[in-house]
Parts: structure tokens; C-alpha cells; sequence
């Protein structure tokens, strides 16, 4: 799961910590913390011996049956790291790659971020990832809705938060007949 910000006290990080931590049944979650450690994407250093970010990046999404975002919108668009981050995406041609991986989104912005959800959609097309559209969902959070722990406070919005990872995880076993999402492959699954 990424959170597309790197601000403290993030709505879009609670939303994908909030999943995390609420666990869902049968799903075994791992959360991205590292898009701060991404180099500027460079296609001269899209070589062999990768930087040790790029590597542990490209190994996390290989790891897993799925993939959640949570991302805000400036200035009309993707924040520039997260952007940042889906280009080291569209450089990794190895199998695991975002290629076909079932993807999805939480927009938790209360003004809409119509145009940044739609980047996304764009970019995620172009990486030839597999929308999820049962697990795209809309989910307006403000500051008020994080706890002390900068999670989400409100039950009805974690449950919307669950409801979407179950339905990536439906999505991933109907598919793939049994898993796991975002999830790896690794024995750790299980709950
Ligand atoms: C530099 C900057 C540009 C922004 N541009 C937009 C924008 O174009 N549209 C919008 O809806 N919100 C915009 N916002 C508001 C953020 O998307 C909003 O505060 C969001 O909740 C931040 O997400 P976070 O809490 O996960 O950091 C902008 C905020 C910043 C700091």
C-alpha cells in the first residue's frame, strides 16, 4: 500500500496506515514508507547496479498480488515524488512489475482531486496495470477524522477503508485463485 504523501499527519497515509493496522481477514498487508528515499528517476540510472531504494522498491511490488494507493492532488496533478515513484515503476520490466498487477485507489480528498485521480488512471493505463474498479473509491477525510495515533477515528470510514482492501482481495483470489494482496506471496501471509 502507498501513500502518494509526505507530509506528517497525512490523510492519504492514515488512510493506507488504517488499513494496515485494522487488518483485514485473509489479507496480509505491507505498507511503503519509503517514497522520501526515491532518487529523481533518470533513465541513465535505470541500470544495473540499481540505487538500494529502487531495489527495495521494485522487490516490495514484485511481493505482492495487488497494490493500494492513497494519493492528494497538487496543483492539478500527482505530487511530483509520487509521480516520482510511478516512473521508477514504468522503468522495471521484470516479471512482478506493476504489468497486469490488480491496482486500486482511496481518494480521501474533500474537494474532489478529479484531476489527480484521473493522472493516476492514466499512468496506472500506461504501465498496463489492472484497475480494480470495485476497489476505486472515494472517501473524503479531513484532519478531523485523525486520531492522536494519525489514524483514521472514524469506524465508518475504516470500514469503507476494509470494505475496499476485501474487494481488492476478492478480486486477487478470483483471479489468481487464492491470496493475499497487498500483500506478498510469502508464507508471512496469514493472519
Ligand atoms: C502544494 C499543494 C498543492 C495543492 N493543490 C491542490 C489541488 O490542486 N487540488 C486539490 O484539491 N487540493 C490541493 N491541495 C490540497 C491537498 O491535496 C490536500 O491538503 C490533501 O488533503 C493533502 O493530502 P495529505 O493530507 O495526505 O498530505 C494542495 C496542497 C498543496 C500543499
Amino acid at each position: 500500500m502507498i501513500s502518494g504523501s509526505l507530509r506528517r499527519r497525512s490523510t492519504n497515509s492514515a488512510v493506507i496506515r488504517t488499513g494496515h493496522w485494522q487488518r483485514c481477514p485473509g489479507v496480509v498487508t505491507t505498507v511503503y514508507e519509503d517514497l522520501a528515499d526515491l532518487p529523481h528517476f533518470n533513465p541513465d540510472d535505470d541500470v544495473d547496479p540499481l540505487p538500494n531504494a529502487v531495489v527495495a522498491f521494485r522487490s516490495l511490488i514484485r511481493n505482492t498480488d495487488a497494490v493500494l494507493f492513497s494519493t492528494p492532488e497538487y496543483a492539478g496533478d500527482l505530487p511530483g515524488s509520487f509521480l516520482n515513484l510511478l516512473d521508477w515503476a514504468v522503468g522495471d520490466d521484470q516479471v512482478g512489475s506493476l504489468y497486469e498487477k490488480p491496482v486500486a485507489w482511496i481518494n480521501a480528498s474533500p474537494r474532489g482531486a478529479a484531476d489527480a485521480h484521473q493522472s493516476l488512471r492514466r499512468v496506472l493505463g500506461y504501465l498496463h496495470a489492472t484497475i480494480v474498479e470495485e476497489a476505486v473509491a472515494c472517501l473524503p477525510i479531513t484532519a478531523n477524522d485523525l486520531g492522536d495515533d494519525e489514524l483514521i477515528a472514524s469506524t465508518q470510514i475504516a470500514a469503507g477503508i476494509a470494505e475496499t482492501l476485501a474487494a481488492l482481495a476478492r478480486f486477487v483470489r478470483g483471479r489468481d485463485g487464492g491470496v493475499e494482496m497487498l500483500v506478498t506471496k510469502k508464507p508471512v501471509l496469514k493472519q
